[in-house]
């Protein structure tokens, strides 16, 4: 049977996300046979790669690239300016004190210089501003640190300074629930507002965080037309179908949460998969990348959302590593 990579090469690159214990035995076999391009799932966001003010932690990011780089697979990066994950001292100063917009100007200018500059030439393209935008609500920006300090101008700043870091490299905002007609309304407004500043954005990425429900095909594609309409790339970036309904702020388990993929949800994953596959294929072109989150069932970050323990099965590959039985019907086309 055809791999990922191999069928889609005249389409797109196939990515996954990766953490650098991926990057050994079978499951590093297996992401170098199937995937073109790899994402680092973690150790590229604020925290974890700038711990400390004059601290950054390489080793993990340099070791995903390396790898990268030793089996000729692209590297996408991600992110540079997120509300998660980002530590404390970035808004605070010695005494505790929230520092003022131009200090934080200052500090997102020297992280995104920093680290863009080290992978220069080697990330090809970069999720600079990710989440920016609230889920429910008439609000554009989310309030975030970023933007109570700085205002929504720490948007296109991130890019301007990003885009001076890598001149080359691909710019992009990056967002989920994007299927839902007020948000993709929102982020098209924020889009179309930084087109119409010349701010260097390239692309939009569509996380793709799905389940065997959602989305249907005509939202998809409808997200996917109207981001291209403002002549931006789109990439698909954190792949993931669920066998779970999708819920809002649940966090306990309840008897009706059935972490077993019974054959019916199997053939429902199988369906959803071949919709979203074909959906992309008819968007050659405009659709640049589709990035998977996670290796295979064996470990996603669904086992622990929203519900801590609730075992998912979002992937193409199994808790074994083995595609899965439809896998034949995502290649062969
Ligand atoms: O690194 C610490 C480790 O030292 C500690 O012992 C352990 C104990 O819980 O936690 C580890 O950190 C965890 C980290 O993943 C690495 O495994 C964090 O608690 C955990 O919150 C973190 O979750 C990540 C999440 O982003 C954070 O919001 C997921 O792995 C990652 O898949 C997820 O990815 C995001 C994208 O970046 C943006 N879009 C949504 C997507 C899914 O939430």
């Amino acid at each position: 049977p055809k791999t990922l990579k191999e069928a889609y090469k005249d389409y797109f690159p196939v990515g996954v996300a990766v953490a650098p214990r991926n990057l050994s035995g079978p499951e590093a076999d297996l992401i170098v046979r199937q995937f073109s391009s790899i994402t680092p799932e973690n150790a590229m966001k604020m925290g974890p790669i700038h711990p400390e003010p004059d601290r950054y932690a390489w080793e993990a990011p340099d070791a995903i690239v390396a790898f990268a780089q030793k089996n000729g697979m692209k590297v996408r990066g991600h992110t540079l300016c997120w509300h998660n994950q980002t530590p404390q001292w970035f808004f605070t100063d010695a005494a505790g004190k929230q520092v003022t917009r131009e200090v934080l100007l200052e500090r997102l200018k020297q992280h995104i210089t920093d680290v863009v500059g080290r992978y220069k030439g080697r990330i090809y393209a970069w999720d600079v501003v990710n989440e920016a935008v609230p889920d429910t609500g008439k609000a554009i920006y989310r309030q975030s640190k970023f933007y109570e300090i700085i205002g929504e101008d720490y948007i296109e700043k991130a890019f301007e300074y990003a885009h001076a870091a890598d001149p080359a490299a691909l710019l992009f905002y990056n967002d989920y629930n994007t299927e839902s007609s007020t948000k993709r309304e929102k982020i098209f407004q924020l889009l179309k507002k930084l087109k119409a500043k010349n701010v260097p954005v390239h692309g939009v990425g569509l996380q793709g965080h799905w389940s065997v429900y959602e989305p249907k095909e005509s939202e998809l594609q409808e997200s996917i037309s109207r981001f291209a309409s403002l002549g931006l790339a789109v990439q698909i970036t954190e792949l993931d179908v669920s066998i779970h309904a999708k819920e809002h702020g649940r966090r306990e388990m309840t008897a009706d949460d059935k972490s077993v993929l019974t054959p019916e949800l199997l053939s429902k994953q199988a369906a959803q998969y071949e919709m979203l596959f074909k959906t992309f294929r008819k968007n050659r072109g405009v659709l640049t990348g589709i990035t998977f989150w996670n290796v295979s069932d064996k470990s996603t970050w669904l086992d622990n959302f929203p519900v801590r323990g609730r075992k998912d099965y979002p992937l193409l590959f199994d808790e074994n590593l083995q595609p899965k039985a439809y896998f034949n019907r995502i290649v062969d086309f």
